[in-house]
């Protein structure tokens, strides 16, 4: 379906042209005096210079040309030049009833279904997933399913860090720990056992201690690094620790993430980009793009209307290793000769900034990429304790994921028994749910860039603009649907929506109206906070409708039947909407 904003619009072009003036004064906003009325045009002030006018006079005009008009109920020109209109609250049913019979709620789709790949999730193998990793996981999310439902092709890429020093430090560690290990034996040549030599358990035991080791002994950081070159030059046991790795690895963190509802399409990593690297490497250098400073070796990337210096970007260090960027380079290369798509969302926290700019800058000098492509690198800011620094544990450490859910799932968990009597299982199995809604409404309620206070407290309450208190409106709804066919067990397919009849119900269909345009919005600004703010002004007009109207008591069977037809598109929109954010909803609560 057409957005409302534009349908409007397109009335109003004729009507300018049709009084000789140019078409583009026909913007139509949504008011910003809701009390006067519920859309407005401001193009008579800005042609009034044009057509050397007085803009009252020019708003007279058109609102003469469109009197009568069966899509409004009211379209006047106030001082001093301002177009005030209302919606007929008939045109306004049919728009419902088009919505709740159409496909995806009348969602206006993208016309060209280009390919955009997301690269979000960014976890390191053998390395347990953090508060930091909560913010591209669930960001990322949301705006890959944004994204999806609008119709493009949207690939999510969770891309791995699994090619750095992490691995050094764990064969290191491994061998001191199990040095009769056959992948340590020099003239071992036979094939690799099928069984990793670690379960998931002690693999996070052996790389935290490798990674301490490295820090305060010279000799096991040498051995680590050099382990570590040896597997990227390709030595075959080393590789079939790595392959042990990655696989006893990655099975934990997909279980991590799935806990999470956060699905990848992909699930690469910076070792797939290698098999590009010394080819990237000498194009960069036969072209002339990169050069030699001191040992290493460097493209410009600086450009004239820079505001600060930006240093160069280094391909490969003095000691022959490759970088961040040159994996990154080599992954847009597998990238662009894989799924050549028209846009790049990188996800990561704000200080990769320069990173991405290089990166970027590279792929446009060297061709990599086409000029048009677009390269977005959206950054998030830190999630900060109410001390207002980065969130720790109580005892000043790194937080797992894990424990964060957990904690959260408890307290959501003892405010459930508080005030309700469902049985202790459900209520965990609601806390499960109500929880990790409350996390993830809480990040995403957030402008993306910003940083923000973790404040458990606020999170999980049931009032404000909260997960808790959108998912409590859609059970809300989902009880009354229920009562109703209870009592009246009526099938109201056939029915339809009509007019509204008072100020909230015809709100609740204005607020109802948006849907299609913040979903367009929302993803084109990548900013899931508009979809958050959305539903939570549509759930206080639904409220609101419900306190004012007694459905379930309503004797009118035909406005009954509308209000049920009402309160269902209400909570579809909620629930699709919710999805997209990668919240579910329990059934009760
Ligand atoms: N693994 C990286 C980190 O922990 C994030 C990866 C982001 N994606 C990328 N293509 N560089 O910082």
């Amino acid at each position: 379906m057409k957005k409302i904003l534009d349908l409007i619009a397109a009335k109003m072009r004729p009507a300018f042209a049709a009084c000789g003036y140019e078409e583009t004064y026909a913007k139509v906003t949504l008011s910003n005096r809701p009390d006067l009325c519920e859309y407005q045009c401001n193009g008579a002030m800005a042609a009034a210079k044009v057509y050397k006018k007085k803009p009252i006079d020019i708003a007279n005009d058109v609102v003469e040309k469109l009197a009568g008009d069966p899509m409004f109920s009211e379209m006047t020109a106030v001082m001093p030049g301002f177009i005030n209109i209302k919606l007929d609250s008939g045109y306004l049913a049919d728009y419902m009833n088009g919505m709740r019979t159409s496909d995806k709620l009348g969602l206006e789709e993208v016309e060209q279904p280009v390919t955009i790949i997301v690269d979000y999730g960014g976890a390191n193998v053998a390395k347990p997933l953090h508060v930091g990793h909560l913010r591209p996981a669930i960001i990322g999310e949301a705006i890959k399913r944004m994204g999806k439902f609008l119709g493009y092709h949207v690939i999510g890429d969770v891309h791995l860090g699994d090619w750095g020093l992490q691995m050094g430090q764990i064969i290191e560690e491994l061998r001191d720990r199990q040095p009769e290990l056959v992948y340590f034996d020099e003239s071992y040549t036979g094939e690799y056992p099928a069984k990793p030599p670690f379960t998931i358990g002690e693999l996070e035991e052996i790389y935290p201690a490798g990674s301490a080791k490295s820090k305060t002994d010279e000799v096991f950081k040498k051995r680590a690094q050099e382990a570590t070159l040896k597997l990227q030059n390709g030595y075959a046991p080393y590789r079939a620790i790595w392959n042990h790795i990655m696989k006893v690895s990655v099975a934990d963190l997909r279980k991590n993430y799935d806990s999470l509802n956060v699905y990848f399409d992909l699930w690469k990593g910076e070792s797939d980009a290698q098999p590009y690297i010394p080819g990237l490497i000498e194009d960069l250098e036969k072209r002339g793009l990169a050069y030699e400073s001191q040992g290493a070796l460097v493209v410009d990337i600086a450009e004239e209307t820079d505001s600060k210096e930006l240093p160069p970007c280094i391909i490969r260090k003095s000691d022959g290793a490759a970088l961040y960027a040159t994996s990154d380079l080599g992954t847009i290369i597998e990238r662009e000769k894989e799924y050549q798509p028209s846009k790049y969302i990188y996800i990561t926290d704000k200080r990769q900034e320069l990173h991405f700019i290089q990166v970027f800058r590279v792929a446009k000098k060297a061709g990599y990429v086409k000029p048009e492509t677009e390269m977005l690198h959206l950054m998030f800011g830190t999630m900060n304790g109410k001390d207002g620094k980065p969130f720790k544990t109580r005892d000043g450490g790194v937080m797992r994921l894990e424990n964060m859910v957990a904690d959260i799932d408890e307290a959501v968990f003892e405010r459930i028994m508080e005030n309700r009597s469902i049985s202790e299982e459900e209520a965990r199995e609601t806390a499960k749910i109500v929880g990790l809604a409350a996390l993830k409404y809480g990040d995403l309620s957030n402008q993306v860039s910003k940083d923000y206070v973790f404040d458990m407290e606020r999170f999980i309450s049931f009032e404000g603009n909260t997960g808790p208190y959108i998912l409590y409106t859609i059970v809300r709804i989902k009880s009354i649907l229920s009562r109703f066919k209870e009592q009246e067990g009526r099938d109201v397919s056939a029915a339809s929506i009509l007019p509204a009849i008072n100020d909230g119900e015809k709100a609740l269909m204005l607020e109802l109206t948006k849907y299609n345009e913040v979903l367009e919005t929302s993803f084109a600004e990548t900013a899931p906070h508009k979809i958050c703010q959305y539903i939570y002004d549509l759930s206080n007009a639904f409220n609101r409708f419900y306190h004012d109207n007694k459905i379930i008591a309503e004797e009118d069977k035909a406005r009954q039947d509308s209000w049920i037809l009402l309160i269902t598109l209400t909570k579809d929109v909620l629930c699709t909407c919710i999805d997209l954010l990668g919240i579910e909803a329990p059934e009760r609560m």
